[in-house]
């Protein structure tokens, strides 16, 4: 059966979401190591968040931008400009996620946790930016995708 522009668009508004959810996830997870700092932290939690938060970024930013944001620009040219700012964010949040990653393997690891302050404030300045850019996203962006009223 072939596939029609609104199918397209329908699968796009399906992967979209299922990025912003696992980045929602990701952000949940952060803020709860961060609130279990510094005595109270599952370092077995901890050790897959650092492991996996990385790869799911790189992943959900590369559906993003290779099968959402071709279909949004299709869409409405003017949008490129939001575009770029958002490809933008992700690179920020990809380096920004390699630090963390490293630094909640440091603290997993280490036996004093004197790097407690450190970390809660790098992993707050990582979800609370993310939120952000995911609640535009599901607000601002994902109308793009879906078929309006009058469709
Ligand atoms: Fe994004």
């Amino acid at each position: 059966m072939p596939r029609t522009p609104e199918t397209v668009y329908f699968e796009g508004a399906s992967v979209f979401d299922a990025c912003i959810l696992a980045q929602f996830d990701l952000c949940q997870r952060l803020e709860d190591l961060a609130d279990s700092l510094p005595f109270k932290v599952d370092t077995r939690a901890a050790a897959i968040l650092a492991k996996q938060l990385q790869s799911t970024l790189c992943r959900c930013h590369r559906l993003e931008e290779t099968i959402i944001f071709p279909l949004l620009l299709k869409k409405d040219t003017k949008i490129h400009t939001v575009l770029d700012r958002l490809r933008h964010e992700h690179q920020e949040d990809e380096d920004h996620a390699r630090d963390i990653q490293e630094s909640i393997q440091a603290f997993v690891m280490a036996a004093h946790k004197e790097d407690a302050e450190r970390l809660g404030y790098m992993l707050r300045c990582m979800f609370i930016p993310l939120r952000r850019h995911l609640a535009f996203e599901c607000d601002y962006v994902m109308p793009f995708l879906l078929p309006t009223a009058s469709q």
